[in-house]
């Protein structure tokens, strides 16, 4: 979002409800989503899983559900720019409304962030605006963090930096791993992803400054 202003009604009334999930590993989150489609906690049809890893294990539970997939290894092309023209190349003839980064691991440029404003998601494991970055379950963990947690928030040019569409808090305890800690945080992404999603794809949301309000 640059800048302070209000965005609502931005789905129309027959509204889109294609999503396009972006991943380059594992595919839990992205399992989620599935999940949350099939059983109607989301109104929502994932019309394509996209990878820039020919061995994402995610590109897996997305064939076994039916969903188409496409590989786009970033390494083919010179530039972010023309990997990406190629991303939203893929995106558009697919009629995408909403993307959501689930464990993709390339940061957007503009080339993708102005082809879908205010209509790509991210997942991080943190309580953000604190620990952005990699590793963020361990990053709480080594700060000694009392409390931890999951957000979804919209994408923007500034890493880990936009407008915030949910969040969940889990305890930190002292008998915790770092991957016993990202564990726990895990679920809690697996539960408010889908939420997040639904509620982006409801009509009437609104976002002010960086506050985003669902719709009613
Ligand atoms: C998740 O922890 C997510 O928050 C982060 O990357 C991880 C992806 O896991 N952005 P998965 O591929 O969804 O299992």
């Amino acid at each position: 979002m640059r800048g302070a202003r209000a965005l609502s009604q931005r789905m129309p009334a027959d509204t889109n409800r294609r999503i396009a999930v972006l991943i380059s590993g594992r595919g839990s989150n992205l399992q989620a989503l599935i999940d949350a489609c099939r059983d109607g906690r989301l109104r929502a049809e994932i019309a394509i899983v996209i990878s820039n890893r020919a061995d994402a294990a995610g590109l897996a539970r997305a064939r076994d559900a039916g969903i188409d997939t496409l590989t786009i290894p970033h390494r083919d092309f010179s530039s972010r720019a023309e990997f990406e023209a190629v991303v939203v190349h893929e995106l558009r003839e697919r009629r995408i409304a909403l993307v959501c980064l689930a464990g993709f691991m390339r940061l957007l440029g503009a080339t993708f962030l102005d082809a879908f404003p205010n209509a790509i998601l991210n997942v991080h494991p943190s309580l953000l605006p604190a620990f952005p970055g990699i590793d963020a379950q361990r990053q709480a963990w080594e700060y000694g963090a009392k409390l931890a947690g999951a957000t979804v928030h919209f994408v923007t040019g500034e890493l880990d930096g936009g407008p915030i569409v949910r969040q969940a808090v889990v305890p930190v305890l002292d008998s915790d791993t770092p991957e016993t800690l990202a564990a726990r945080i895990l679920e809690q992404e697996h539960r408010i992803y889908p939420e997040a999603v639904a509620d982006v794809l409801q009509e009437g949301w609104t976002i002010v400054g960086r506050r985003f309000t669902p719709g009613q």
